[in-house]
């Protein structure tokens, strides 16, 4: 197997023969000073994805913070002019508390209590976006007199996206919105008109996640442009959901070419007029961030060889509740031949505890050494668990030589901060 290759690393990745570096620092002295399992990311990748999406939609479109929240990630898509999606009244808190304007918030969620609809009025967050009857019957109940909610709503076209049937949201027979083939979609949107104080500023479609072709958003429009054809609406947002390329021969379209492809048949459709939004979460974040591990324990079976971790399914369970796949490398030989073939596994106690099913490192890869697994900014350390109280990994951003922890490594305090009796 060849040595990586930069196209699943973050953009500023150089590779030496003894080291690799992003935003001009050396991974190597990243596992020394901050230890491991170690987040992190490149600030320039980052940036420069959240660019795209800028450029490319109009105001008001949004990073999807259940990616990865932390304050600084919040503050640093803000600066980048996007507004920030949260789905829970947890992601909202985080995203005020970091110091974006409320009015730079959409508020998204199934089944949103009536105290998150409740602080989302109350602070006069930018949209709330209307899942369902009981969203509109809390909003009714709380929105003050002479107050406005800004509101979009949240329509199910019955899109079949291809994708892993655990993030596919599009379909009818889902728990997300309110179908156009039945008409549940037109009472929704007449009810909430009907509530005094509320602006529906448009429909909004999100048909799952890490989808790579352009059909599913192509078919989405197609629905969304029919069915708003003579209304009054001033925005559309199609959601996120734009895959990425996570092993080597996967290929993804950028977000300026969905943006594009997008935006041009929306046009197509007479739809023009409107604000075109979206609110891509893993295609600004997955390659911007890789994950540090030392490697331990080594074990050489009949079939095959183990090679144990010091993280594993807490820091990222998508291999297990996805069955997705990753690359690995080993930070200080990142140009040697990949000759070794190993099962990545982590420290918890199950077997199902599999990072990478069949990893590629090179022959001298060893217990102490740091390995790296690339493309794992999106939903891991957001997916993150504390199973077998095994503490949440530091987060470092890198930009131009210089790096910071952004979230500091878990401590067993932290873990015991809970606890009631006799601590
Ligand atoms: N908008 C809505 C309404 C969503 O539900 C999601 C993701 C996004 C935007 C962002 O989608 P993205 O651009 O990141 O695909 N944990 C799974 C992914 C779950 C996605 C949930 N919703 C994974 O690790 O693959």
């Amino acid at each position: 197997m060849k040595p990586i290759t930069v196209t699943v690393l973050p953009d500023t990745a150089t590779l030496t023969n003894e080291d690799s570096f992003v935003g001009g620092v050396s991974l190597r002295s990243l596992a020394e000073t901050y230890g491991t399992p170690l987040f992190v990311y490149d600030e320039a990748t980052l940036r420069a994805r959240c660019r795209e999406a800028a450029a490319l939609f109009d105001d008001g479109v949004a990073f999807a913070s259940k990616s990865f929240l932390c304050g600084a990630m919040a503050r640093l898509a803000a600066e980048e002019g996007l507004c920030i999606d949260v789905a829970t009244g947890g992601e909202l808190d985080l995203v005020l508390r970091s110091g974006v304007p409320a009015n730079r918030v959409i508020l998204h969620g199934n089944n949103k209590s009536r105290e998150e609809i409740a602080r989302a009025l109350d602070v006069g967050v930018h949209r709330i976006v209307v899942d369902n009857h009981d969203d509109i019957d809390t909003i009714a109940e709380l929105l003050a007199p002479g107050a406005t909610a800004h509101c979009l709503i949240r329509v199910t076209p019955g899109v079949e996206a291809h994708t892993h049937d655990f993030v596919r949201t599009g379909h009818e027979d889902t728990k997300f919105g309110f179908t156009v083939a039945t008409g549940a979609a037109r009472r929704g949107i007449d009810r909430l008109r009907a509530v005094p104080g509320v602006v529906v500023h448009g429909v909004h479609a999100h048909i799952g996640s890490q989808i790579f072709g352009p059909e599913g958003f192509l078919e989405a429009i197609d629905v969304l442009a029919e069915f708003i054809a003579g209304d009054s609406f001033d925005e559309i947002c199609i959601g996120g959901g734009l895959g990425v390329a996570y092993v080597e021969g996967e290929e993804a379209l950028s977000i300026t070419a969905w943006g594009q492809m997008v935006r041009d048949a929306v046009i197509a459709k007479g739809l023009g007029g409107l604000r075109l939004l979206a609110e891509p979460g893993r295609s600004i974040v997955a390659q911007a961030g890789m994950t540090l591990y030392s490697v331990g324990a080594v074990k050489t079976v009949t079939q095959r060889t183990y090679m144990a971790v010091d993280g594993g399914m807490s820091d990222n369970p998508r291999p297990v509740l996805y069955g997705s796949g990753y690359e690995a490398f080993d930070i200080s030989r990142p140009l040697a031949e990949r000759t070794q073939a190993v099962r990545l596994v982590g420290k918890h106690c199950e077997s199902g505890d599999v990072l990478i099913d069949e990893a590629w490192l090179p022959a001298a890869t060893k217990r102490g050494d740091v390995i790296a697994t690339p493309v794992t900014g999106a939903y891991g350390y957001s997916m993150a668990s504390n199973y077998n109280r095994v503490p949440r990994p530091a987060v470092v951003f890198v930009a131009e030589g210089q790096a910071r922890v952004v979230l500091r490594r878990e401590t067993f305090d932290d873990l015991a901060a809970l606890e009631i009796d006799n601590f």
